[in-house]
């Protein structure tokens, strides 16, 4: 029996496998879902919600499903489109966003989703938490004003020993990311790199190397998120 799924997306006829998550099939079949949480072959967090589709009439997130034979699911509406920026300017007002002045700027997935869904000025009041930054690991400089708490940092950075480096702490208004620094302290340069990379805004960056790409050269700066779907879907789905 074929394990083949038939369905649709904003009515492009697609194909995905039985099990597998709309969000990966979608990548596969050249539709952009934006996502800030998840991570192809991570256990999903579904803790951002801007992959929110809309799946024969029901509002879920993409990241979470599975493509069902014969479904009929609405990606690129005004409808959702406005969701999404919602998303953003609440990820935005949330935290203390100071992207002119972020290593991660140009390369960062929030920023560019704010110039996807052309953000200007955010209809919530800022919140300005006071949030510390923790420099004291050798290797990371964490800083968490611009966590988004995606959780990307828990669930994929660990230690040869299956210990993670990285874990909230506090809960509500109070939670904020943490880095283990006894632990961090035998971090190695590809497990920091690795760290920054995987983290969608400017909340890990590595010590003592600093805008090796020059602003205007960086990722977002050449083309808007979600354009170059096709090239990802060529490596495999990951970002
Ligand atoms: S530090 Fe970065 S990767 Fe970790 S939870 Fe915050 S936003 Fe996500
Ligand atoms: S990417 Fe689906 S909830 Fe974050």
């Amino acid at each position: 029996m074929s394990d083949k799924v038939k369905f649709t997306i904003d009515g492009k006829e697609c194909t995905g496998k039985k099990g597998q998550l709309l969000v990966d099939a979608a990548t596969e079949n050249g539709v952009y879902i934006p996502v800030l949480c998840h991570w192809k072959d991570v256990e999903p967090a579904a803790s951002c919600r801007i992959c929110t589709v809309r799946v024969n009439g029901n509002y879920i997130t993409a990241c979470t499903t599975t493509v069902e034979e014969g479904s009929t699911v609405e990606n690129d509406t005004p409808e959702i489109r406005d969701m999404r920026k919602t998303i953003v300017e609440m990820l935005f007002v949330e935290g203390n966003h100071f992207c002119p002045s972020c290593e991660k700027s140009g390369d960062c997935d929030l920023q560019a989703l704010g110039y996807l869904y052309q953000m200007m000025v955010p209809r919530f009041p800022y919140a300005f938490e006071n949030r510390e930054i923790q420099a004291s690991s050798p290797k990371i400089f964490l800083d968490k004003n611009r966590c988004i708490f995606c959780k990307r940092c828990i669930r994929m950075i660990k230690d040869d020993q299956d210990r993670n480096y990285f874990a909230f702490k506090g809960r509500g208004n109070h939670l904020e990311i943490t880095i283990d620094e006894k632990l961090a302290a035998g971090m190695t340069e590809e497990q920091a790199q690795r760290a920054m990379e995987i983290c969608p805004v400017g909340a890990i960056l590595r010590k003592e190397v600093g805008f090796i790409t020059p602003i205007g050269k960086r990722k977002y700066d050449k083309v808007p998120i979600g354009s170059d779907i096709e090239s990802q879907n060529k490596k495999g789905g990951e970002k």
